[in-house]
C-alpha cells in the first residue's frame, strides 16, 4: 500500500494558496445579469402589496420576478417539500425570499432593490420551539408545529429507572452556529442551447440539479449542474444552494441571459442555514456501580420556518442519543419545531454536537457523583464489538472507542496536572462520541455512488466522482486509493470538476461518506482497467499474472520491473479497455419508525476528546489550552489532510463551546458579520493533539471509515467538562460565555472537590 497512509501534496494547495483557484464570484459570461433577492423583514406577514413599477423604472435593471413567474413548482424540494422558492401569500422569517431583481451591474439590482414597493400585513410570530409545540399555540405548518418526530423504545423506562441508585435529571440548552465558510453562496445560470448550466459553490449536484428542474418544469436530462471550487461549506451548502441556484436559473431562464447571484456575507447570516438551537431534557441513571440503566430524552430542535434537512438531522441525533455506550432500557422522543425563524440545516455533526454536549455532560455529572473516575465510568458502559446499540444493532466489526479512549488517557489524563494559580483554576474534562457514517437507513436510497476512471495513452489518469471537494480533502484522498489501486504514481491522478454529467446521481456530499462511498465506487471503476494492464504486463514481463504487481508507476515480477507508462502505451496499441465506470451501493441498515430499532449505519467512527483549560474566576474567561484529540477512523489514507480535519473541527468545537451565539431579536439576527458573530481565531486555537487508531474497516476502500465530522463532536462536551473539573460551575446553555460562567460562580458555592486535588 504504497500512497494509502501518506501525506502526499494536495491537489487543491497550490491553486488555492497562490489565488488562482477559481471560485465562482471569479467566473463572469458574456451578457451576464447580476441578481438580488428581495426579501422578508418580518418573520410573519401577509404580503398585501407588490409593485415592481418603480424599480423596473431604475436604469440597468432588466426583470423583476415572483411566485407568479414560476413555471414549475414553487418548492425547493428537499424532504417535505414544503418550502416555496419564492413566498406567495405569507412570509413566515425574515429574510425569505419574496422576488427576484435582475440588472445588468450590482449598482442596479442594490437601487432596484430599494425601489421595490411592497406593502405587508405584519402577523404574531412564534419565535420560540417550546410556545409552538403547546396545544393553544397558532399553527404555523400542520395541526402541531412539528415538521418531524422520531422516537426509540427499548425496555422497561419505568422499571429501569426504578433500579437505579442515582438519577440525574436536567436541561441542556444551545444556541445558533453559523458555518462561517469565507465563501458565501453564489451560483451562476447559463441557458445554453435550450438546457441550463448551473456553476457555482455547493456540495451536492444532484440536488441542485432536482431543485432546478423542479422549478423551471424541465427535465433532469436539460440541467447540468457543475461545481467550481467551493470555499468551505460544513453543511451549509448542502440543501441552501438548491435556493439560490433556482433563483439565479429563474432569471436565466426569463431573460435568456446569464445569471449571477452571490449573497452578500449579511443575507448569507440572516437567511441561510445553520446549526439548530436545541433544547434536550436528559435524564439519565446509574447503579453505585457505575453502569447505565435507563436513559429518557426529549429532543427538541428549532426547525425555523421550513423543514428543510430538520427531519433527517433530528433523527441522527435521535439515533445517538444515548451516546456510544450500552443501555437496556431506553426512551427517546424527539421534535423538529416549526418556528417564524431562519431554517436551521445541516452543519458539520447533523444534528449530534447538540445532544452530544447533554450526553456527555450527564455522564460527567453522574461519574462524579459516584466518584467514579470519569474515564473509568465510560469504560464501564461504552460498546465494544459483540455489543448491542441502544437501537438493537449488534456491532460485528470496527467498533475501537475503547482505544481512543485509553490512547487519550495515556498521551493527557495521568499527566501532572497545572496547579491552579490563584484566581486563574485549571480543569481537564472528557468526552466520547460515535457517528454512524454515511447517510444510514434514513437515507437509504441515496446510499450509493457513481465514479468514472480513464487512463490516458501517456498514462496520466482522470477520475471523476459524484461527491464534492469542499476544502476537507477528498480529491487528495480518493487520488491517493485510485493510485493505489492502479499502482500508478499519485502526482499522475487528476480529477475532474465534479458535475452532474460525469457520473449517475452518487446522493450529497455530507455524512462524512464520500471517502468510503467514492473511493469504493472508484476502486470499482478501476477493477476492468487494471485487468488490462495486468494482462498486458504478465506479457511483457513474461511472468504469470498472479505475480504481476503494480504500484509505485511500475508492473513488477520478482525482480523483474517495467515502467507503467510503457505498459499503459501498449495497452492503447492493443486497444484495451482503459475507461470505466464503477458503482457502489452501501451495505444494508434498517430502521423501524415505531420503536427506533433497527441497524441505522453500517458503521460507525467512534473518538474520545480531553480538554484542558483555564478559568479566570475574576472575568469568567476559559481558555482552551490542549485538547487532545484521538479518533477511530479505519485506515488514514492521509495522515496529514486528517490531522488539518481535527484541526479544523476542533476550532470549531471550541467556537461551539465558548464563543458563537446568535442574538435574535423578534426573530431578527442582529449578528450579522464576523465582526459580532465572535468566531475563535489562530489565537484562541490551544495546543492540538489529534491520533489516530487505525483498525481497518474491512468494508472500506483500504479499510477507510468516515472521518469529516467526528472531530467536531465531543470537542463541546469536553471543554464544558473541563470548565466543570476547574470550577465546580456546571453550564448547560451553550456558549458558556465568560457571563454565564462568573453569574455561576457567584450563585453558588462550589462543593465538589475536581478530580485532581482530590
Ligand atoms: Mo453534512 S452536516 O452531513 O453536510
Amino acid at each position: 500500500m504504497s500512497v494509502i497512509g501518506k501525506s502526499e501534496i494536495r491537489k487543491d494547495v497550490r491553486l488555492k494558496v497562490t489565488g488562482k483557484a477559481v471560485y465562482i464570484d471569479d467566473l463572469s459570461f458574456p451578457e451576464m445579469l447580476w441578481v438580488k433577492v428581495v426579501r422578508s423583514p418580518l418573520p410573519h406577514g401577509l404580503i398585501k402589496r407588490f409593485n415592481p413599477s418603480s424599480a423596473l423604472a431604475v436604469q440597468g435593471i432588466v426583470s423583476v420576478l415572483t411566485y407568479k413567474d414560476i413555471p414549475g413548482t414553487n418548492v425547493v424540494p428537499i424532504v417535505l417539500m414544503d418550502q416555496p422558492l419564492l413566498a406567495e401569500k405569507v412570509v413566515r422569517y425574515i429574510g425569505e425570499p419574496i422576488a427576484l431583481i435582475a440588472g445588468e451591474d450590482r449598482q442596479a439590482i442594490e437601487e432596484g432593490a430599494r425601489e421595490i414597493d411592497i406593502e405587508f400585513e405584519k402577523l404574531p410570530p412564534i419565535l420560540d420551539p417550546l410556545m409552538a409545540m403547546k396545544e393553544d399555540s397558532p399553527k404555523i405548518y400542520g395541526k402541531d408545529n412539528i415538521f418531524s418526530h422520531h422516537r426509540i423504545r427499548r425496555g422497561n423506562i419505568r422499571q429501569g429507572f426504578e433500579e437505579c441508585d442515582l438519577v440525574v435529571e436536567n436541561r441542556y440548552t444551545t444556541s445558533y452556529q453559523e458555518h462561517a465558510y469565507i465563501e458565501t453562496q453564489g451560483v451562476i445560470a447559463v441557458p445554453y442551447e435550450g438546457r441550463m448550466k448551473i456553476y457555482g459553490s455547493l456540495q451536492c449536484p444532484f440536488y441542485v440539479q432536482h431543485a432546478v428542474s423542479s422549478v423551471l418544469g424541465l427535465p433532469y436530462s436539460q440541467i447540468e449542474v457543475i461545481q467550481t471550487t467551493t470555499g468551505g461549506a460544513f453543511g451549509g451548502k448542502e440543501d441552501v444552494p438548491s435556493l439560490v441556484a433556482s433563483q439565479a436559473a429563474l432569471v436565466a431562464f426569463h431573460t435568456k441571459r446569464p445569471a449571477k447571484l452571490i449573497y452578500t456575507r449579511e443575507e448569507d447570516v440572516e437567511s441561510m442555514s445553520k446549526r439548530h438551537p436545541a433544547v434536550i431534557d436528559y435524564k439519565s441513571g446509574v447503579t453505585k456501580e457505575g453502569y447505565l440503566k435507563a436513559v429518557q430524552v426529549k429532543y427538541v430542535l428549532n426547525a425555523g420556518a421550513y423543514s428543510t434537512l430538520s427531519p433527517i438531522v433530528l433523527w441522527r441525533g435521535t439515533v445517538h442519543a444515548v451516546g456510544p455506550y450500552k443501555c437496556p432500557n431506553v426512551k427517546v422522543d424527539s421534535y423538529a419545531v416549526a418556528t417564524n425563524t431562519v431554517p436551521c440545516g445541516a452543519f458539520r455533526g447533523f444534528g449530534m454536537p447538540q445532544i452530544t454536549f447533554a450526553i456527555e455532560s450527564q455522564m460527567d455529572e453522574l461519574a462524579n457523583r459516584l466518584h467514579i473516575d470519569p474515564i473509568e465510568f465510560r469504560l464501564r458502559n461504552i460498546l465494544r464489538k459483540g455489543d448491542r446499540t441502544v437501537t438493537g444493532h449488534l456491532i460485528k466489526e470496527s467498533m475501537e472507542l475503547e482505544k481512543t479512549l485509553k490512547k487519550a488517557s495515556q498521551i493527557g489524563w495521568k499527566r501532572e496536572r497545572e496547579i491552579s494559580n490563584g484566581y486563574k483554576k485549571r480543569g481537564m474534562g472528557i468526552a466520547c462520541n460515535y457517528y454512524g457514517v454515511g447517510l444510514g437507513a434514513g437515507g437509504r436510497h441515496l446510499a450509493k455512488a457513481g465514479a468514472w476512471v480513464s487512463v490516458l495513452s501517456d498514462g496520466s489518469v482522470n477520475f471523476a466522482v459524484g461527491t464534492t471537494e469542499m476544502g476537507q480533502g477528498m480529491e487528495t484522498v480518493l487520488s491517493q486509493i485510485l493510485a493505489n489501486e492502479l499502482g500508478v504514481k499519485y502526482e499522475r491522478v487528476s480529477m475532474v470538476p465534479t458535475a452532474t454529467t460525469q457520473v449517475p446521481d452518487s446522493g450529497p456530499t455530507v455524512a462524512s461518506r464520500a471517502t468510503v462511498m467514492s473511493g469504493n465506487a472508484l476502486i470499482k471503476a478501476a477493477r476492468p482497467i487494471k485487468k488490462s494492464i495486468m494482462e498486458v504486463a504478465s506479457k511483457m514481463l513474461k511472468s504469470p499474472i498472479s505475480k504481476v504487481k503494480l504500484a509505485d508507476g511500475y508492473a513488477t515480477s520478482g525482480t523483474k520491473r517495467i515502467g507503467l507508462d510503457e505498459v499503459i502505451d501498449k495497452c492503447f496499441q492493443q486497444r484495451k479497455i482503459m475507461s470505466s465506470q464503477g458503482w457502489y451501493k452501501a451495505p444494508y441498515t434498517s430502521w423501524n419508525k415505531a420503536t427506533g430499532q433497527g441497524k441505522p449505519y453500517f458503521v460507525y467512527s467512534t473518538g474520545t476528546n480531553l480538554a484542558e483549560v483555564e478559568v479566570n474566576t475574576l472575568t469568567g474567561e476559559v481558555t482552551v489550552k490542549r485538547i487532545i484529540a484521538v479518533h477511530d477512523v479505519g485506515k488514514v489514507i492521509n495522515p496529514q489532510t486528517a490531522a488539518g480535519q481535527v484541526e479544523g473541527g476542533v476550532l470549531q468545537g471550541i467556537g461551539y463551546a465558548l464563543f458563537e451565539d446568535m442574538a435574535p431579536a423578534g426573530g431578527k439576527i442582529l449578528n450579522t458579520n464576523f465582526s459580532t458573530y465572535i468566531l475563535p481565531t489562530a489565537k484562541d486555537a490551544p495546543e492540538i493533539v489529534s491520533n489516530f487508531i487505525e483498525d481497518p474497516y474491512p468494508q472500506g476502500p483500504f479499510g477507510a471509515k468516515g472521518l469529516g465530522e467526528q472531530p467536531i463532536i465531543g470537542v463541546a462536551p469536553a471543554v464544558i467538562n473541563a470548565i466543570f473539573d476547574a470550577t465546580g460551575v456546571r453550564i448547560r446553555d451553550l456558549p458558556a460565555t465568560p457571563e454565564k460562567i462568573i453569574a455561576e460562580l457567584n450563585s453558588h458555592h462550589p462543593t465538589f472537590i475536581p478530580l485532581g486535588r482530590r
